[in-house]
């Protein structure tokens, strides 16, 4: 497992619980992680540093977490390695890496999407925000694990931006604005173009309750959505995923691994917000806690072009929440160093934690930790997730209290991920 976020924790717990799974390592992991691996230290951006560590453990099956090790071609490597690795190539990943190159795809694909417009030159800026707008919405071209983006009424907050990213010599997107609800969409994706979805889920990206301050990795989410139609994944696979899907084998840079649909759904049916290449973070760590099929072996079925001769991913019938806690500072630079109490055994993740030389876990990074409930419904994992949030000290800590809390509501529509 490479990666040392929440999602990367979520992701070794399940993997620990397939009983096809003799040894599980992390690189480089975190304070979760080395309670269920072995930890390893690697440069996950350094793609031979991958190949010869996964070598060197004998892996049978690499899996890769973060966007960084698949845009630098990390797949690539461990696969030219001769080891199979779930994860998809360099130049597939672009769909993420590259919101122009996504833009090109999805067009080729006939896929709905916001209409985008790309600017390099600050000279053509205000001719191409009147394109646009209100509200309008800017984007970094670049990776920015979601704080790239900007979405304001205020035409001045969006010159402002654009401006900065311009002035750093970083070409700008526009896009027009999708209203509706947001969902994440989770799409294996095998060799032979199958796809297989999981259950569909939110994610509540801005860092305040009701939808307040700045554009965040993501502070919490829940699944499945209890508002959505029963036919929503099958619809949004034959509409998006599997045209993009084909589009990129088309382009001789076929899709393996997760691929991810961010969606809006506007009164016109779902468009795309973006793709990217990987499980999505925090989202996962509530599709997981209601995975029953046995993770290892599902994820190999993906490497090996097998998902075709899967049975029906089996799933627990209730709902699942995660709250994220969050450094002071995040979504700025988070403090760090501060003492985490209250964190060891079931439903905390563990995100940005280090242990320090004394045992104490300490606060790394900017989302801490990621606190999961499960229950019968919405409602009653919620209750669990907040009661075991109360549990956890962080000093200086914060996390939103309206995770999934809109959906139990019936106004969806009004507040959270909108
Ligand atoms: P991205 O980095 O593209 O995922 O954007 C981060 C967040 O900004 C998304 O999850 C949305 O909440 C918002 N956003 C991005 N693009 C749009 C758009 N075209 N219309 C409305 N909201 C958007
Ligand atoms: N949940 C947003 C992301 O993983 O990009």
């Amino acid at each position: 497992m490479i990666g040392a976020g929440a999602r990367e924790h979520a992701l070794a717990l399940a993997l620990s619980h397939d009983p096809a799974v003799t040894a599980l390592a992390c690189a480089p992991g975190n304070a979760g992680t080395a309670a269920l691996a072995e930890q390893l230290g690697v440069d996950v951006t350094d793609p031979a540093a991958l190949a010869k560590l996964a070598t060197a453990w004998s892996a049978d099956l690499v899996v890769i977490g973060p966007e960084l090790p698949l845009v630098a071609g990390g797949a690539d490597a461990v696969r030219a390695a001769g080891i199979a690795c779930f994860g998809p190539s360099a130049g597939a990943a672009r769909i993420e890496g590259s919101k122009a190159f996504a833009k090109d795809v999805m067009t080729a694909a006939g896929v709905p999407t916001a209409r985008s417009e790309l600017v390099d030159n600050p000279g053509r800026l205000d001719v191409a925000l009147n394109h646009f707008g209100p509200p309008w919405v800017v984007k970094d071209d670049r990776l920015a694990a979601g704080k790239g983006v900007v979405v304001t009424e205020d035409l001045e907050v969006a010159r402002v931006h654009a401006l900065t990213l311009l002035d750093g010599g970083h070409p700008v997107l526009l896009e027009s604005y999708l209203d509706g609800p947001e969902v994440s969409l989770f799409c294996l994706v095998d060799a032979n173009a199958t796809v297989v979805p999981l259950l569909p889920a939110q994610d509540f990206k801005r860092v305040g309750d009701g939808d307040a301050g700045p554009n965040t990795g993501g502070m919490g989410a829940y699944a499945p959505l209890p508002w959505a139609p029963e036919s929503l994944a099958g619809d949004v696979v034959h509409r998006i995923v599997a045209p993009v899907v084909a589009e990129l084998a088309r382009r001789g840079v076929p899709f393996t691994g997760l691929l991810y649909a961010g969606l809006g759904l506007t009164t016109a049916g779902p468009q795309v917000i973006e793709f990217n290449c990987r499980f999505g973070d925090p989202e996962t760590q509530v599709v997981l806690a209601l995975l029953r099929t046995p993770l290892a072996g599902l994820l190999m079925a993906t490497v090996i072009g097998a998902l075709a001769q899967q049975p029906p991913l089996q799933w627990d019938p209730g709902a699942a929440v995660v709250v994220v806690m969050a450094a002071e500072g995040y979504p700025g630079t988070p403090r760090t160093g501060d003492v985490i109490t209250g964190a060891d055994g079931p439903g905390v993740l563990h995100a940005g934690t280090r242990r320090r030389d004394d045992g104490a876990v300490v606060s790394a990074g900017g989302r801490v930790l990621a606190v999961v409930g499960t229950g019968a419904d919405l409602a009653g994992a919620r209750e669990h997730a907040y009661q075991r949030v109360q549990r956890v000290h962080l000093p200086g800590g914060h996390y939103r209290s309206d995770i999934g809390l809109p959906a139990t509501r019936r106004d969806n529509g009004r507040f959270g991920a909108r």
